[in-house]
């Protein structure tokens, strides 16, 4: 049993939601096409920037990495703010709640707060993160990396999309890189998020505390052969690079499994991509997370190993870039415990393997995380969801934790 809110009375949850629900939708899936610094994001950080006003911020910045700031209360420069939210972006046609479900609930937490009257005795920020999925440019949580300096600015300034556009480009500049007063600003950050598994729908639970994530990472994979005829290359001639990958794919389901580990092959190039040519060049990403950091190692070098051994008996080639890699996150545990007086005893606490900026920021400010039940437990996908209820309810407990850290 959750304790009382000092939120009282309905939620204008679900009429917010139906404001920003067509953004950026795929009529044909269903699924969303929000990728960083594309139009449909720039959409929904104008009306980030009219809510956040009409709801009497004083300030709404932009970092100069894509990150979006609206500031209430006392000015943010006094070094104790609490700044809640998360991000617009999402995968390929991947779900509406993951990332913006935390901005939305962000912005009801402090506006109904504000109708109370309640002063707000720290500076209360709502964030709204770019390019987290880094479904665009490869990395992930990108723009809260650049805000930290964990990502170089030359570095993710030539990074490209699919169709060859660098990331200067897309945000119109090389990024400002790391912000050290405006993360010094920062004394907490919590992102309320939709949860991406069955645990709280499993234990009829609306919402639950994240203890920690994950460390997980991406390695590109670059099987290179030789592009031949389909119909008149012997079999014993070929330089197949597919053989090598197709192999990989396996082997990386099976190495996960031996070590209780998740691995994933789930984006894949090929060229030239013929049905009556055999490859020149495949290149395939592997997404990798594991309890523990060793575990995670063992598993990368496993499927390494068995991929380089396929690879000399295809006679092909292959090289492994990692392009990110995520530490293990244990959030802070005043944060969580406070999170746990303010839902009340017996609120689940549960680890998650997903990534999130709460991660990036957690090696800089005390961090924590809220989950909302997710029905289907399927996430990254159309079929993500969770009902207006449940949604309310993270707010109200969102504005209960920013009650206790920042408000009179
Ligand atoms: C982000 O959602 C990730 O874990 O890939
Ligand atoms: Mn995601
Ligand atoms: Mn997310």
């Amino acid at each position: 049993m959750l304790s009382d809110s000092v939120v009282e009375g309905p939620l204008p949850f679900e009429r917010v939601w139906a404001e920003i629900a067509p953004i950026g939708r795929d009529s044909g899936t269903g699924g969303y096409l929000r990728y960083g610094f594309s139009e449909p994001v720039r959409e929904l950080e104008r009306w980030f920037r009219h809510v956040a006003t009409a709801d009497g911020a004083h300030t709404v910045e932009e970092d100069g990495n894509g990150n979006l700031f609206a500031w209430y209360g006392p000015p943010p420069e006094r070094g104790d703010a609490v700044l809640v939210g998360s991000h617009f972006d999402s995968v390929p046609h991947g779900g509406g709640y993951d990332g913006p479900l935390g901005i939305v609930s962000a912005l009801l937490a402090v506006r109904a707060l504000r109708e109370q009257g309640r002063e707000f005795r720290r500076p209360v920020g709502v964030v709204a993160f770019a390019e987290e999925e880094g479904s665009r440019f490869g990395v992930p949580c990108l723009g809260s990396r650049l805000l930290t300096g964990a990502l170089d600015p030359d570095r993710a300034a030539a990074l490209t999309d699919r169709n060859g556009i660098s990331l200067a480009e897309a945000a119109g500049g090389r990024p400002a890189g790391a912000r050290p007063e405006l993360l010094a600003r920062i004394g907490a950050f919590v992102e309320l998020h939709v949860e991406q598994g069955r645990a709280l729908a499993d234990l009829g639970a609306p919402v639950g505390v994240a203890s920690g994530i994950w460390p997980h990472g991406r390695w590109r994979l670059d099987f290179t052969g030789e592009a031949n005829h389909a119909g008149t290359t012997r079999m014993a001639d070929r330089r197949d690079p597919m053989l090598t990958y197709a192999f990989t794919v396996l082997a990386a389901n099976k190495e996960a499994r031996l070590r209780g580990a998740h691995a994933t092959i789930g984006r894949v190039e090929v060229e030239p991509n013929a049905t009556n040519a055999i490859p020149a060049r495949v290149r395939g990403w592997l997404d990798a997370r594991a309890a523990d950091a060793g575990t995670l190692e063992a598993l990368v070098e496993g499927v390494r190993g068995k991929a380089t051994d396929r690879a000399t008996r295809d006679g092909t080639t292959l090289t492994v870039t990692r392009e990110s890699l995520s530490p293990a996150v244990e959030f802070d545990g005043g944060l969580v415990g406070a999170f746990r007086e303010v839902l009340a005893e017996g609120v689940p606490v549960l680890p998650t393997a997903a990534g999130h900026d709460a991660g990036i920021l957690a090696e800089h400010v005390p961090t924590a995380m809220l989950f909302v039940r997710n029905p289907t437990g399927v996430s990254h996908s159309p079929a993500e969801t969770a009902s207006d209820d449940d949604c309310a309810e993270g707010v109200r407990r969102l504005a209960d934790l920013l009650t206790r850290l920042a408000a009179g």
